[in-house]
């Protein structure tokens, strides 16, 4: 009788990092579960990882947008009897307004899903990972989490929330068989910039800051999920950005961020 291979669920598998991250895991033998709005990209991606890789890609549209998606999607798990080892909450998404002029809409709708959404996932998938000893959620902040962020306010404040949330509930479940990692990427190529309006920004654009692939950052969060480390920066660059609210008052280090996310604002 042949074991069944480990199962990822991804969300955000449409495009970038959360693509990458399906690579990987497909790579390392796990069957994926694809999440996120667009179907087709969805579907294009498994046919390259059964491809490539020989596991199943199964597709799940959803827009976690929607407060009753997360538990949907946890039915429709349990319903194609489908049991999770990896969470990946990669799903999320910026706004590059400042917070007195942002859209409601696109602010609650960012919540949602970067919050709220990922919550709710931790909520129905970890206590079937505690009950069976064995599981890992990989949560996708950002160096958004380390200080505010003035241009990016609500955005960087969702970062800061999954980052808390990750490591204490990392701490709540050790001795468990279950981990939880925060993975926080720095600038990094994907449609991130664009949908959430910044590609002009001197902390974003070509050239002015190192900004890294998916592919590297993906790699990163793998590994460190894989380890069961609990907080890992990607890159020497971002840790040593990280490191910075550290020992920099918070008066200047707000100053310093709002003037990076602010520099391509016409
Ligand atoms: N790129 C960066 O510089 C950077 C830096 C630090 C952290 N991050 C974080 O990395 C994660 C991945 O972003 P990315 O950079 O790879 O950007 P991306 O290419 O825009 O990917 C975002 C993913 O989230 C999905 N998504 C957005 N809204 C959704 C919704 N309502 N329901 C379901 N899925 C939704 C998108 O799919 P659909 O549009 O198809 O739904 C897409 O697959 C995000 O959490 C982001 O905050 C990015």
């Amino acid at each position: 009788m042949t074991t069944p291979r480990p199962l990822a669920l991804v969300t955000g598998a449409s495009s970038g990092i959360g693509a990458d991250l399906a690579r990987e895991y497909a790579r390392d033998g796990h069957d994926v579960v694809l999440v996120a709005r667009t179907e087709s990209a969805l579907a294009s991606l498994a046919d390259e990882i059964t491809r490539d890789f020989g596991v199943t890609a199964t597709v799940i549209p959803a827009d976690l947008s929607d407060p009753a998606a997360p538990r949907n999607l946890f039915d429709e798990m349990a319903a194609r009897g489908l049991t999770v080892d990896v969470l990946v909450n990669n799903a999320g998404f910026g706004d590059g307004k400042p917070f007195a002029a942002s859209d409601h809409a696109k602010t609650m709708g960012m919540i949602q899903v970067n919050i709220a959404a990922l919550t709710d996932l931790m909520h129905a998938f970890l206590p079937g990972m505690v009950e069976r000893r064995r599981g890992k959620v990989l949560n996708v902040a950002s160096t958004a989490a380390f200080q505010a962020g003035p241009g990016m306010s609500v955005y960087c404040a969702t970062k800061a929330y999954a980052l808390s949330l990750s490591e204490g509930v990392a701490e709540e479940l050790k001795g468990t068989g279950v981990t939880v990692t925060a993975l926080c990427p720095g600038p990094t190529r994907t449609n991130f910039m664009d949908v959430a309006d910044v590609a002009d920004n001197a902390l974003f654009s070509k050239g002015r800051v190192p900004v890294m692939t998916a592919a590297e950052v993906a790699r990163i969060g793998f590994r460190a999920a894989k380890a069961g480390q609990v907080v890992v920066v990607a890159g020497l660059l971002n840790q040593i950005g990280a490191f910075a609210p550290r020992i920099t008052p918070r008066s200047v280090m707000r100053k310093v961020t709002g003037r990076l996310l602010a520099s391509g604002r016409h």
